[in-house]
């Protein structure tokens, strides 16, 4: 099978909140689609490690912020390169919550969508939730980020600064956390949790 094959696949890319009890989260997910149209349904699919995962499946309940073309790095890495386990991704980011109590985003994002889940499937690394979406808003004109674009225009080229002088021992995946053991990441290496490619893993170095 040829893993380069996968790259074709087109995805946009979402804010992707929910609740449980009184906490609130949100991860970055491109993998968001609309399943049905009548009635409307979208399916979307979660790392089952990922902190809004577990939550999702506990409340039932979850919001797309569906981002724009005006979207920063830093959005990105505030909800894509950090978990809720160890941050409040929400302090200081201005949110609203809508009616089911998920939070979402109305700064950088063009629609936004409220859901509830019908269905769940585990598919070992990632969980499917198939669900009805109960209300959804444009809330600008501006395009919508495609997983292409945040790849060529929003993600940093990789740093020209000089690797320090420690040795590498490993590769961890920024995405989900999953550790690569080996001072050589191969080029075309693909997590086998996440799918993410070599470029979203860093070096660990030696103690
Ligand atoms: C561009 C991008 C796309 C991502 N796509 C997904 C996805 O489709 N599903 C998913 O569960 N996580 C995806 N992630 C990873 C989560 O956003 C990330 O693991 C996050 O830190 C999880 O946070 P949590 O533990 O608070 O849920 C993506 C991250 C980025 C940067």
């Amino acid at each position: 099978m040829e893993q380069k094959a996968f790259y074709n696949l087109s995805y946009g890319v979402f804010i992707l909140g929910t609740k449980s009890g009184d906490k609130i989260n949100a991860c970055i997910t491109n993998t968001c689609f609309q399943a049905a149209a009548n009635p409307v349904r979208v399916a979307i699919s979660c790392i089952n490690q990922n902190l809004t995962c577990q939550m999702i499946k506990e409340s039932g309940v979850f919001s797309l912020s569906v981002l724009d073309q005006t979207c920063t790095f830093d959005t990105i890495s505030r909800f894509g390169y950090q978990s809720g386990r160890d941050a409040d991704k929400f302090a200081d980011f201005e949110h609203s919550l809508d009616s089911n109590g998920c939070p979402y985003v109305t700064s950088q994002v063009c629609s936004v969508f409220e859901c509830k889940v019908l269905s769940s499937q585990d598919l070992g690394s990632h969980t499917l939730f198939v669900a009805e979406v109960t209300d959804a808003k444009v809330v600008s004109t501006n395009p919508p980020l495609t997983y292409a674009d945040y790849q060529a225009n929003v993600k940093p080229k990789k740093s020209d600064t000089p690797a320090p002088s420690k040795k590498i021992v490993a590769w961890k995946c920024k995405i989900c956390g999953y550790v690569y053991e080996g001072s050589e990441l191969p080029a075309d290496f693909e997590c086998p949790i996440c799918g993410h490619p070599a470029e979203d893993f860093e070096p660990v170095y030696e103690e």
